[in-house]
């Protein structure tokens, strides 16, 4: 199976490719047999990406495999001042806050659709996603341990930063200047 990989802004995101979206997150994160579920998968496309996509510096990447939408990332500029990089400055120690947040990439979500994990497109997405980021650094939180997830980032060069920052989750950090000279 053939899998293409684009990179896009918030212009490109049409009718049709919100529908994907929801799909995937959909078949990800829930059961499509729970209204509360499809309502989740709903909200994330027509709310949440919708107010991430006006943000400063953001970046979707969406993969194609056998003519359908099979998985997603997207991320963008964090600043103190937004949800997140406010409440993270609560959370970790103060000089992590000081070297890792604030004008960083925000990797807000990966989600490859069940019917396509294993076969190599979360690691594309993952590299198209940080492909050429002007930001220095990169977070994301994630659950560490033995799930693909970490093991994704962990083979990428991502490192934990600041464990245990939101029940199991751990705070992972990518110095992207690293590969530049
Ligand atoms: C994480 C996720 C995107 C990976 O997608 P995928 O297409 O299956 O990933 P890949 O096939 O590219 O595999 C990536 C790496 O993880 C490894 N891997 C895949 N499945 C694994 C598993 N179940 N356990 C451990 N490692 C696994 C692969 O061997 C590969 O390692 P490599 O790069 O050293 O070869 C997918 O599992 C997913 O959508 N999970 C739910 C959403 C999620 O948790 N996203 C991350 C939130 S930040």
């Amino acid at each position: 199976m053939t899998t293409t990989v684009q990179t896009l802004g918030r212009k490109q995101i049409d009718r049709a490719l919100r529908d994907a979206l929801a799909r995937v997150y959909l078949a990800a994160y829930g059961d499509a047999v729970l209204p509360e579920s499809v309502l989740d998968a709903e909200n994330f496309a027509e709310a949440t990406l919708r107010r991430h996509s006006r943000r400063a510096g953001f970046r979707l990447v969406v993969s194609v495999t056998a003519g359908e939408v099979s998985g997603y990332g997207y991320g963008f500029t964090g600043k103190r001042g937004q949800f997140w990089s406010d409440w993270l400055a609560g959370a970790v120690p103060a000089d992590i806050v000081e070297t890792w947040v604030g004008d960083h990439f925000e990797l807000v979500d990966m989600v490859v659709d069940p019917a396509y994990r294993g076969l190599g497109i979360g690691g594309l997405l993952h590299d198209h996603l940080v492909d050429g980021l002007p930001q220095e650094r990169a977070l994301l939180a994630t659950v560490p341990g033995q799930g693909a997830a970490p093991h994704l980032y962990e083979g990428r060069g991502w490192q934990v930063v600041a464990a245990d920052i939101d029940g199991a989750k751990a705070l992972y950090g990518l110095d992207l200047r690293q590969d530049r000279h």
